[in-house]
């Protein structure tokens, strides 16, 4: 079969001839419908995000049909359409995303987790794929959804959602999303709508992205961020919540301006790419009675509130814009994918 896959740490991403994967214990088989391909995803391959399990299979997540799973599986049936999060969590810290960079816990590994990428190593940028069966969630009813290629952005509104499900209950709370011009951003607001907040307030930088998200809904308010702490929390705030989902910034400033944007009892959830420490005034946090929060990937029952909100058409997944590529030429595809952001995104159909 044709696969996207990387041979070394050294090595770009490759279309290569691989042999399909084989059925082994507690995994699932699945033929690969569409995958997102994160904005990110050349600064992965390049090590800027930690250490590929080279050599591999690229790609973290999709949508997929099985195909066939082994005798110990008992979720999933051939026929069904799933959802692979790349998750795979032995417990005590030991979680590794399959088919490409993150480790859970201290984020260090351990001897587990190597083993663990030994067996499960390769990803979903393929035509078929083997995926552990705890990395899949069924998608009852996504049979005949129209467009299944849209569902490629269900990962991404996964992590969003849990991360604000990490803040309680959204419903008439005003929320913010600070780095809303992203991808994760943009799952993050349609799913804090999508979960009745009063108001969200997209912050960004972006103007046409920042447009396109007021666009949405009259509970949205747009914040373009002006890299001044002060000015962008008194822009963002104040809010019940605030969600990080910027990427990799050279300074803590936005984050902390959604920190200082936060009201009495106020609670901000991390889950963006910032590699920055954060000087957190210990008196402040507590008098202000705040909680801060991290949150990393998701978890079966939030992918599968997100689904059921999808599938009712309460989070209108038509607001996403799929970008669609195909597997013939990766190095294409990944430059497409770090100039797409925003709401569309880009999704590779095998
Ligand atoms: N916690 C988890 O489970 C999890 C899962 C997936 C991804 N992530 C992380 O989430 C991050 C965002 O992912 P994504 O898919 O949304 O990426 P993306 O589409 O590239 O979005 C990046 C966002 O960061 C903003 N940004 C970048 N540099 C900035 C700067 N110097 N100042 C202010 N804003 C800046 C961008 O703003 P403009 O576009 O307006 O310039 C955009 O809003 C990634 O870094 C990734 O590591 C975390």
């Amino acid at each position: 079969m044709r696969a996207w896959t990387v041979a070394s740490p050294a090595d770009e991403v490759r279309l290569s001839e691989v042999p399909p994967p084989t059925l082994q214990g507690g995994g699932v088989l699945v033929d690969v419908l569409a995958a997102h391909v994160p904005a990110y995803t050349k600064a992965v391959v390049r090590g800027n995000r930690g250490g590929l399990p080279v050599p591999l299979v690229l790609g973290p997540s999709c949508v997929g049909r099985v195909a066939a799973v082994a005798p110990d599986v008992f979720h999933v049936v051939p026929g069904d359409i799933v959802l692979d999060t790349a998750l795979l969590d032995a417990g005590g810290g030991d979680e590794v995303l399959v088919g490409w960079v993150g480790l859970g816990g201290s984020g260090a590994g351990s001897e587990r987790t190597e083993r663990m990428r030994a067996v499960w190593r390769n990803g979903v940028f393929a035509e078929k794929a083997l995926c552990a069966k705890e990395t899949l969630v069924k998608l009852p009813g996504a049979e005949t959804y129209p467009d299944p290629v849209r569902l490629a952005f269900l990962p991404w509104l996964g992590i969003a959602a849990a991360g604000l499900r990490a803040a309680g209950p959204l419903t008439g709370r005003d929320v913010a999303v600070i780095g809303a011009t992203g991808q994760l951003g943009g799952a993050a607001v349609l799913t804090a709508l999508a979960a009745g907040a009063a108001t969200v307030t997209a912050a960004g930088r972006n103007p046409e992205a920042l447009d396109r998200l007021a666009g949405l809904d009259p509970r949205v308010r747009v914040h373009r961020l002006t890299g001044d702490r002060a000015t962008d929390a008194a822009g963002i705030g104040p809010v019940d919540v605030a969600l990080d989902t910027l990427g990799a910034t050279p300074t803590a400033d936005a984050t902390l301006a959604a920190y200082d944007s936060l009201r009495v009892r106020g609670t901000l959830v991390l889950v963006g790419g910032v590699r920055q420490d954060l000087p957190i005034p210990y008196g402040d946090l507590m008098h202000r009675r705040l909680t801060l929060r991290g949150s990393w990937m998701s978890d079966p029952e939030t992918v599968t509130t997100v689904w059921h909100l999808v599938r009712s058409g309460v989070l209108d997944l038509t607001a996403a814009e799929p970008l669609k590529v195909g597997l013939d030429d990766p190095a294409a595809a990944l430059d497409l994918a770090e100039r797409t952001t925003g709401l569309d995104f880009v999704a590779l159909v095998p």
